[in-house]
C-alpha cells in the first residue's frame, strides 16, 4: 500500500454519512457498512495508575538507562540494531512505549517477575521475559542477560512501576479478557473485517506502509513481521489485543466476533519460521502449537503454514 492512502489521513472530526474521519494524523477513514449506525466511541481502559514519564527520571546514569529503555521500546531497530530481525518496534504492540494499559504495559509486568513460564519451562527474570519477545515478536537475536539493552529495558520498567504492589497483576496488565466468539471464527468474515477496518493502514498485503524509510504502519504478516513463535501468532492473544487497541485510536469499536474473525484471518497468513522448528511443520505443531488458537502446521489456501518451502526463515536473516 502506498502513499495516496496516507494523503487521506487528514485532520478533522467525526462526519456524518457513514464515514468517520481521522481525529489525528494516524487514523484513517473507516468505512461503515450501510445501516451499521455510528461508530461507537472508543472507551480507553482506565487502569487507575499512570506511570511517571521517563523524561522526569533523575539526571544521572540510572536515569539515562531509564530513558534509553524507552528509546529501545519506541525505536528498537535504531537502539538495538543487532537484536532485531524484522521491521517492528516493541512499541508497535506495547503501545506508547509500553505505557498503555490493555496493551501489555511494562509497568504492569515488572512487579510480576521472576515467574515460571511454561513456554520456556524456566523461571524467568524480567530480562529473560524480554529476551523472548526479541526472539519471537522481533524475530531477532536476543541481547545477552545483563547486557546494556536489557538493563535499560529493565530500568525503564522498574522506574514506571514505582508504587505498585510486588507480586500482583495490576489492572491493565496484558490485554483485557475478550468474550468467546458467538460463532466459530471464519476466514470469510475475517477477510471482510480486514478489508474494511485494517487494510487502509496495514495494507491489503499485510506489509504495512513505509514512508521516507520509516515504517509508519507495521507489517502484520510476511517476512518482516513477528514469527510463528510469537504471542501475537496465537489467535486468542491477537484477538484480545486487536479488540482492545485496533483500529489504532478506536479500540473497543469492533465487536468481539469481528476481532476473533480478523485475528483468525491474520493467523492464516505466512510469517517467519518458528525458531523452535524441528524436522517438519507437523512435528513442530505437535510440540509447540497443538491447540485451537494456532493455525501453524495446518493447510490454508492450499499451503501448509510453516512449510519451509513457503516460509521465510526464522531470525536475523530476514532483517528490515
Ligand atoms: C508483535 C507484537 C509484540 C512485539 C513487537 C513485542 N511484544 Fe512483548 N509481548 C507481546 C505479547 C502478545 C505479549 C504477551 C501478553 C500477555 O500474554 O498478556 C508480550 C509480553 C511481553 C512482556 C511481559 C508482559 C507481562 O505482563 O508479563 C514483556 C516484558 C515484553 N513483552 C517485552 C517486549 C520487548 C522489550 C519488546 C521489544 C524488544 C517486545 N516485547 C516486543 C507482543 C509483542
Ligand atoms: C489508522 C491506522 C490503523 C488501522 C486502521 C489499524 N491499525 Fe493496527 N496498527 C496501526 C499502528 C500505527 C500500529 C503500531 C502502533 C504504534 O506503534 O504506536 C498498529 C499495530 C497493530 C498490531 C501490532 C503490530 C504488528 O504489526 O503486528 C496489530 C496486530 C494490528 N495493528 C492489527 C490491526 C487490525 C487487525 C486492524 C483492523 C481491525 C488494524 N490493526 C487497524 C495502525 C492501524
Amino acid at each position: 500500500m502506498a502513499k495516496p492512502l496516507l494523503a487521506g489521513l487528514a485532520l478533522g472530526a467525526i462526519i456524518g454519512g457513514g464515514m468517520v474521519y481521522a481525529l489525528n494524523d494516524r487514523r484513517s477513514p473507516v468505512e461503515r457498512p450501510p445501516g451499521a449506525g455510528p461508530v461507537p466511541a472508543p472507551v480507553p481502559l482506565d487502569a487507575g495508575f499512570s506511570p511517571p514519564s521517563a523524561a522526569a527520571a533523575p539526571k544521572d546514569a540510572w536515569g539515562d538507562a531509564v530513558r534509553m529503555g524507552e528509546n529501545i521500546m519506541r525505536e528498537t531497530r535504531i537502539h538495538a540494531p543487532e537484536n532485531v530481525g524484522n521491521s517492528l518496534a516493541c512499541a508497535n504492540c506495547h503501545l506508547d512505549g509500553g505505557r498503555t494499559p490493555g496493551a501489555a504495559p511494562l509497568w504492569a509486568a515488572f512487579p510480576n517477575f521472576p515467574a515460571y513460564r511454561a513456554k520456556n519451562k524456566e523461571i524467568n527474570s524480567f530480562q529473560k521475559r524480554a529476551q523472548d519477545c526479541f526472539l519471537y515478536s522481533m524475530n531477532g537475536m536476543p541481547p545477552a542477560l545483563g547486557s546494556p539493552v536489557l538493563l535499560a529495558l529493565e530500568s525503564y520498567a522498574f522506574y514506571m512501576a514505582k508504587g505498585l504492589p510486588i507480586g500482583e497483576s495490576p489492572k491493565g496488565r496484558g490485554f483485557p479478557k475478550l468474550a468467546d466468539p458467538a460463532e466459530t471464527p471464519s476466514d470469510a468474515r475475517g477477510t471482510l473485517v480486514y478489508a474494511e477496518h485494517c487494510a487502509s493502514c496495514h495494507g491489503l498485503d499485510g506489509a504495512g506502509q513505509v514512508t521516507d524509510g520509516k515504517q509508519l504502519y507495521p507489517p502484520l504478516w510476511g517476512a518482516k513481521s513477528y514469527n510463528w513463535g510469537a504471542g501475537m501468532a496465537t489467535i486468542d492473544k491477537a484477538a484480545a489485543f486487536i479488540h482492545a487497541n485496533m483500529p489504532l485510536g478506536m479500540g473497543g469499536t469492533l465487536t468481539p466476533q469481528q476481532a476473533w474473525d480478523v485475528a483468525t484471518y491474520i493467523d492464516g497468513k505466512p510469517r517467519p519460521q518458528d525458531p523452535r522448528f524441528k524436522t517438519s511443520p507437523e512435528i513442530t505443531r505437535a510440540a509447540n502449537h497443538n491447540n485451537k488458537f494456532s493455525r501453524y502446521g495446518t493447510i490454508v489456501d492450499g499451503k501448509r503454514l510453516g512449510d519451509p518451502a513457503s516460509t521465510p526463515p526464522a531470525g536475523f536473516t530476514t532483517g528490515g
